[in-house]
């Protein structure tokens, strides 16, 4: 696997791959790369696709300066990773200036969807993903780009981004990768204390036992449920608990509003901002 900083090194490379008859795949990244990421990477380099890998600490989607900084950044061991269990082609791992040679002025505005869970809570947060993505959409011009389905609304926006730009391009999602004891792959989940990696899991335990419990109550009663239950576990504290419809993302009022019923969670676990979601039903087709 190459590792290339600038865009002209990217783009040789990508130019040199397509003249050879290959597909384009981006795996955008922050680093700090888990098994989340290398599912993402293993499932872009499917079908003999040349695959990008981007690593970029992206500055301009962090409302908070101290997240910003304490993002965990590990480059050479992003590099093994990848170059030892996948194969993917290109990382590419440019600085701040070279993505941002001036300053993004761009706003992106994706109605009700960017209002609600992470949009309320980190404004700006998606106008900086949407800056970031459609850049590197621009840069690698890729046939195909895989996201997590742990960030559902970040997914719910990008795909959102390419209806509006009319972008030529594939998203693809993918299903959220666990830990053995649950706790869904974060980069983040390596700045948790011991004890908080100890009860970090339990927010996936409670999610799943409220899906088993869903039709004894609406939506607003398993919201306060949710809630209570990781609010009582010592050393967790709910940001939001949502049940939304998950492709308008809005809260649901009933569970008859809906096909597609989806929880997200955002849990401080300490000083760690750790995201989940939980799927309660859904279409056979999605
Ligand atoms: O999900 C992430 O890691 C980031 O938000 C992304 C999509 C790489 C943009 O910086």
């Amino acid at each position: 696997m190459e590792l290339v900083k600038t865009i002209e090194a990217l783009q040789n490379a990508v130019k040199n791959a397509r003249a050879a008859g290959k597909q384009i795949a981006l795996v955008p990244t922050m680093g700090a790369l888990h098994k989340g990421h290398l599912s993402l990477v293993k499932k872009a380099c499917e079908e003999g696709r040349f695959v990008v890998v981007s690593i970029f600490v992206n500055p301009t989607q962090f409302n908070n300066p101290e997240d910003l900084r304490t993002y965990p950044r590990t480059l050479d061991a992003d590099i093994a990773l990848l170059s030892n269990n996948t194969s993917a082609a290109v990382a590419f791992a440019p600085s701040v200036e070279e993505i941002y040679p001036e300053p993004d002025t761009r706003q992106f505005d994706f109605g009700a969807l960017s209002q609600v869970m992470e949009g309320k809570y980190r404004p700006g947060h998606f106008n900086g993903v949407a800056q970031i993505v459609s850049k590197l959409f621009m840069i690698v011009e890729p046939d195909v780009a895989f996201f997590g389905e742990k960030d559902f609304q970040q997914l719910a926006i990008i795909r959102q981004m390419v209806k509006d730009l009319k972008l030529n391009l594939r998203i693809v999602g993918c299903p959220i990768i666990r830990d053995d004891d649950g706790l869904a792959t974060s980069s983040r989940n390596a700045l948790l204390t011991p004890e908080g990696r100890a009860i970090a899991p339990k927010i996936h335990a409670i999610l799943q036992q409220s899906v088993e419990e869903y039709k004894n109550y609406t939506p607003t009663q398993m919201i306060e449920r949710v809630t209570k239950q990781i609010n009582d576990v010592a050393g967790l504290e709910v940001e939001y608990y949502s049940i939304v419809d998950g492709l308008t993302l809005q809260d649901l009022k009933a569970w008859s509003d809906t096909n597609y019923a989806v929880g997200c969670v955002t849990v401080y676990c300490g000083k760690v901002r750790l995201i989940d979601n939980i799927t309660y039903f859904k279409p056979k087709e999605l």
